[in-house]
């Protein structure tokens, strides 16, 4: 038994490959390096460098290797590159994924786990939010994840298929053995640009809108280390393989935590002030979200091991000193 991990070189996919690899199961990975980094891949895993849309390519990869399960993060995740090029989230997350449904289908990959996202509620109406609240999307980003979500609900009726939708909120920090990290050149993440510039990579920090409706002003986001979400998948896989039946569950810690309180979170890590401007909003962002995992901790039993701000902004900042020597080296 295989898992098919397509993305596993970018951020969150790699974290799980680690996890897959630490845990001794067999793992293959599908990405295109658009955005990954082959150095985050594990060498227990294989990497077939390609496309998630690429049927005859998957197709074979699911036969060579005996893939039971699939694990599927690769997409485009700019919520404001969304807005202003819809098309693009259009194919690479919801037309490529449809075609990776299919090859399971078709091969008898009965299991899924799918990378969605806490932008499926839009703006919200009350916090936090649970599974059942109804779809609203905000940007094309959220509307591309929707539509395979709602793909995938359809399969898992018509067919010996089910899956696991997680639905993640704000993924942050490192491994904590800095053996991978957020390392996707120009990422647009909170944390990853605070961390550039605490680094002196970047000049300053911009802060999107202080007029939102939150205590401080500025947005307010459920922030979960991405260690403890490469065990949700985990957990996820062992619910499938057991027999576990559809489902969609949030991702995050059920706390929120605004702009400003990141930036004083890091600012107490490094002991001094970072240099920050106030802008505008940034198309496609909401106010506040955060999430009711109630349901993630009684199906699946998951229990967060790194729920505290100060360690995730540590372990991101540790891993942005890594990645900066990394790249001087290459
Ligand atoms: N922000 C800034 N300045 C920056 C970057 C971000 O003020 O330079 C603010 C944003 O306006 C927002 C908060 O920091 O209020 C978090 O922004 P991120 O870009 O870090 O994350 P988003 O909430 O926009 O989106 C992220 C992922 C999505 C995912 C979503 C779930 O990028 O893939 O979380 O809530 F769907």
């Amino acid at each position: 038994m295989t898992v098919l991990v397509s993305g596993g070189a970018g951020y969150i996919g790699s974290h799980l490959c680690w996890l897959l690899a630490d845990q001794g199961e067999e793992f293959v990975v599908v990405d295109n390096l658009s955005t990954g980094r082959e150095f985050a891949i594990p060498p227990q895993g294989d990497l077939i460098v390609g496309d998630v849309g690429d049927i005859e390519l998957i197709a074979n990869v699911i036969k060579q290797h005996n893939v039971d399960a699939v694990v599927h993060f690769a997409g485009s995740i700019v919520v404001p590159e969304s807005v202003s090029d819809p098309l693009k989230y259009y194919k690479n997350n919801t037309a490529n994924s449809r075609n990776l449904i299919e090859v399971c289908v078709e091969n008898g990959v009965k299991h899924f786990i799918f990378s969605s996202t806490a932008t499926v509620y839009g703006e919200p109406k009350k916090n936090p939010v649970t599974e059942d609240f109804p779809f609203a999307p905000f940007n094309p980003y959220g509307t591309s994840k929707v539509m395979t979500e709602m793909m995938l609900k359809d399969v898992a009726f018509a067919h010996d298929f089910d899956y696991v939708a997680l639905r993640y909120f704000n993924v942050a920090g490192a491994d904590p053995k800095k053996r991978t990290g957020q390392s996707t050149p120009n990422a647009t993440h909170l944390l990853k640009i605070a961390n550039q510039v605490a680094l002196g990579q970047r000049e300053y920090l911009e802060i999107f809108g202080e007029d939102y409706d939150t205590p401080d002003g500025t947005g307010v986001r459920d922030y979960i280390h991405v260690s403890d979400l490469a065990e949700a998948h985990w957990s996820a896989l062992q619910y499938l393989r057991s027999g576990g039946e559809a489902i969609a569950l949030n991702c995050g810690y059920g706390k929120g935590f605004s702009v400003r309180e990141v930036i004083e979170t890091l600012e107490q890590v490094i002991g001094r002030k970072l240099p920050v401007k106030t802008g505008p909003r940034r198309p496609g962002d909401i106010g506040s979200i955060i999430a009711d995992n109630t349901k993630i901790k009684s199906l699946l039993g998951w229990e967060p091991k790194y729920d505290d701000l100060k360690g995730i902004v540590e372990s991101a900042l540790r891993w942005e000193e890594a990645l900066a020597q990394k790249n001087s080296q290459d």
